[in-house]
């Protein structure tokens, strides 16, 4: 009987064993990772992944504009990625008469692309463990900062000596927060045009109401193409370029999907803190984030309002809105996750283990003392830590007039600096690189966002951190003041401020009520912030390093993997539902009836266009439905995500692609810091969504051709 019992245990010990996330470096796929995808039933072997003599999967993968992933989707070097990836794209060839982001954008031909001259797209072309090279002569030293500027010579050294063609790039990133580095050879290229984008009510259906949140029903993609000179080369634009022909490009599958299938999302996450001491967290739920949001609420109320009011402004801040509303909602998800999922207590009982373990062995004696050193810095850097937050959200994010003031501070330096000829070089760039922003400026939403932000700013930030110009003010009358006199308002009043030698712009700049605020403001910063919270941050930084040595040194079985750092990585998974909360249970697809059930006509969030409702009512899905005569949308899984992983290919166990990431759920958001795999989930756009409006909704068969599509075995090939 006991035996009986124990192989039943072990039987379904496997499948109950929670798959635990991470994000995994792709040249390092062997053994553990290998195994476990394998047992989560992927067909294909690491170096189908990632090989550098062979073309792979990560030859279809590039960066998108350093902050989004893309794929490759034909050979013809036809790109994928997000709506919300584009989307800064699609609204720079929009006016109020040809509306991209409100009708869609369908080029028929390649003449009809339209190029993008500040979009690139990133290969890598092979990965190397570089640690060695760039840890010589490090551990000698005695001081952090010592440590950080050797390192930064071997850096730059390595980055000019190593081998690569004349054509491709070398970039270094830190592993394991300073135990590891990785050398990436890189190739960028520079004419990537717009082919197609559907309107945002398919694109971006759901808007902020639904971001961040699942069930969902946006249809978050659109679609590039890369460019490059007659020898497949990267190249600047120009009208000679060719569609750049792809080492690799992923088959789209309308195979679907079904609840445990085997996921891989492939792309280039940016940012995580996993391996944050229980103070770090404490502060992040508890004070940085609560003063964030707290900014960005005022901020996104005024815009709303105006936009509601003005079409104009509506297209003017529709992206400026929907970056600012998207990490408002995220640090909100994240602070309540946090929360739910005890993630301090859960700090603090593994704080205890590693000190522990730490005691138990003479060879572990330098991580004894980490934990109470990481306590007595958070508390001191917590005054210089929300300072810092206030300063970087009101004057440098969230408000634009005194951005152009910090632009125009950093300016006056470099005169102090380089003097005259510096300074004029530097104006012109300036003038040039600020016509974007006051393009989609409007001085009364400024205005309004100046008000209520700087009044944050001034009440409750730390009072000895802040300058007392902005301390108890009526803040209404201190916008107005600024708001009428400054010439920082308008681009042709920023021309004129700029125009003349050095000493005669310097001299109207100190007269300019706006630039005088930022400049105070910025002096404040650098003088009595940000020299305190450099140097504690850089302590914290070493402090760091040893407890994740620490952590590999004395948890060797552990699942340890590297923090996200806009490498590129994969992640896998299952598709899986979820149960949000007590008696709820989330199916893991979602259908187009959901889209209309969700439908409120002439809602800026919830319209549905009149096309897709036809096709709707017709049951007009062509070979894209499920076999029940379903349309899927969206689908979620288990593959731990964060941003920098939108556009991520999402694929199946043989490397078809099946879906493409957007987004992650509302209860899982604090995955970046605490992943808890019962309710951390990515979503997906369903391939077979990203086809069907391609091909019946924009009437685009052309760009379907050009695909490879994999298609269920036992049906017929139909002739399209
Ligand atoms: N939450 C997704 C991400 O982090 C989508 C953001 C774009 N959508 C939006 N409504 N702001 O990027
Ligand atoms: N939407 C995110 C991005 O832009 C991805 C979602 C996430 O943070 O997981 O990268």
């Amino acid at each position: 009987m006991k035996k009986l019992l124990r192989s039943f245990v072990l039987l379904i010990s496997f499948p109950i064993f929670a798959q635990q996330g991470g994000m995994w470096v792709p040249s390092l796929l062997k053994g553990m990772n290998e195994k476990e995808m394998k047992s989560l039933g992927m067909k294909m072997s690491v170096t189908d992944i990632y090989d550098v003599n062979n073309s792979s999967l990560k030859d279809a993968v590039p960066q998108f504009n350093g902050g989004c992933t893309a794929e490759v989707i034909s050979s013809k070097g036809l790109l994928l990625t997000n709506h919300h990836c584009g989307y800064g794209e699609i609204q720079s060839h929009s006016t109020v008469e040809h509306d991209y982001l409100q009708d869609g954008f369908w080029a028929k031909s390649y003449a009809e692309e339209l190029p993008n001259p500040d979009l690139e797209v990133t290969f890598i072309v092979s990965i190397h463990d570089v640690t060695k090279e760039i840890m010589n002569g490090v551990a000698a030293l005695q001081t952090e900062a010592d440590k950080k500027v050797a390192i930064q010579k071997n850096m730059s050294q390595l980055q000019k000596s190593f081998k690569r063609e004349a054509w491709q790039n070398v970039m270094i990133r830190t592993f394991y927060e300073g135990n590891q580095y990785m050398l990436f050879v890189t190739e960028s290229f520079e004419d990537v045009r717009l082919v197609g984008a559907p309107p945002s009510s398919i694109g971006k259906f759901g808007s902020d109401t639904d971001n961040w949140v699942w069930p969902r029903h946006t249809g978050d993609f659109s679609l590039f193409r890369i460019y490059a000179d007659k020898n497949n080369r990267p190249a600047k634009y120009s009208k000679d370029n060719v569609p750049y022909t792809p080492k690799h490009f992923f088959p789209v599958s309308i195979n679907g999907i079904q609840p445990n299938d085997f996921t891989l999302v492939y792309g280039y996450p940016g940012k995580t803190q996993e391996y944050l001491p229980s103070f770090a967290v404490e502060q992040i739920v508890n004070d940085l984030n609560p003063a964030k949001i707290e900014i960005r609420d005022k901020a996104l109320k005024v815009a709303d309002g105006f936009m509601r009011q003005d079409q104009a402004i509506k297209i003017q801040y529709a992206s400026k809105y929907a970056g600012i509303a998207n990490y408002w909602k995220k640090w909100i998800g994240e602070s309540q996750g946090l929360k739910k999922t005890n993630a301090v207590a859960i700090k603090k009982t593994f704080e205890q283990e590693f000190l522990k373990r730490a005691n138990s062995d003479a060879k572990f004696t330098e991580y004894r003392n980490l934990l109470p050193q990481f306590e007595k810095i958070y508390a001191d850097i917590k005054p210089y830590a929300l300072a810092r937050d206030y300063f970087m959200e009101v004057v440098l994010r969230n408000n634009e007039l005194l951005s152009v003031g910090f632009r125009l501070y950093q300016l006056e330096n470099a005169f102090a600096k380089v003097g005259a000829q510096g300074f004029n070089d530097r104006k012109e760039n300036l003038i040039k690189g600020l016509e974007a922003l006051y393009k989609d400026y409007n001085s009364d939403v400024d205005k309004g966002i100046f008000a209520e932000t700087v009044k944050l700013y001034g009440t409750k930030a730390p009072a000895n951190l802040t300058p007392a110009v902005i301390q108890n003010k009526d803040y209404n009358q201190l916008a107005n003041e600024i708001y009428s006199k400054s010439t920082l308002t308008s681009y042709d009043g920023l021309k004129k401020l700029l125009n003349g030698s050095a000493e005669d712009v310097l001299k109207k700049m100190q007269a300019d009520p706006g630039y005088v605020l930022a400049k105070n403001l910025a002096e404040n910063y650098f003088n009595n912030i940000a020299p305190k919270y450099d140097q504690m941050a850089l302590e914290l930084e070493g402090l760091q390093r040893n407890y994740m040595k620490g952590q590999l040194e004395m948890f060797p079985d552990a699942r340890i993997f590297p923090d996200a750092n806009s490498t590129l990585r994969v992640t896998y998974g299952k598709v899986n539902g979820y149960q949000p909360s007590d008696a709820v249970t989330y199916a893991p697809i979602t259908y187009l009836d959901g889209v209309m059930e969700k439908y409120v006509p002439g809602d800026y969030e919830f319209d549905v266009p009149k096309k897709l409702i036809d096709l709707y009512n017709s049951k007009d899905f062509g070979p894209y439905a499920d076999k029940n005569g379903k349309l899927p949308v969206n689908f979620i899984a288990t593959n731990h995500t964060t941003g920098g992983n939108s556009g991520s290919p999402a694929l199946d166990a043989n490397g078809n692609l099946i879906g493409l990431n957007f987004d992650r759920v509302w209860e899982g958001t604090m995955s970046d810091i605490h992943y808890d795999p019962s309710i951390c989930r990515n979503i997906m756009v369903d391939a077979r969504y990203i086809l069907f409006v391609i091909d019946k909704f924009a009437n685009s068969k052309h760009l379907i051709e050009e695909m490879k599509i994999v298609k269920p075995k036992n049906t017929k090939k139909t002739k399209r």
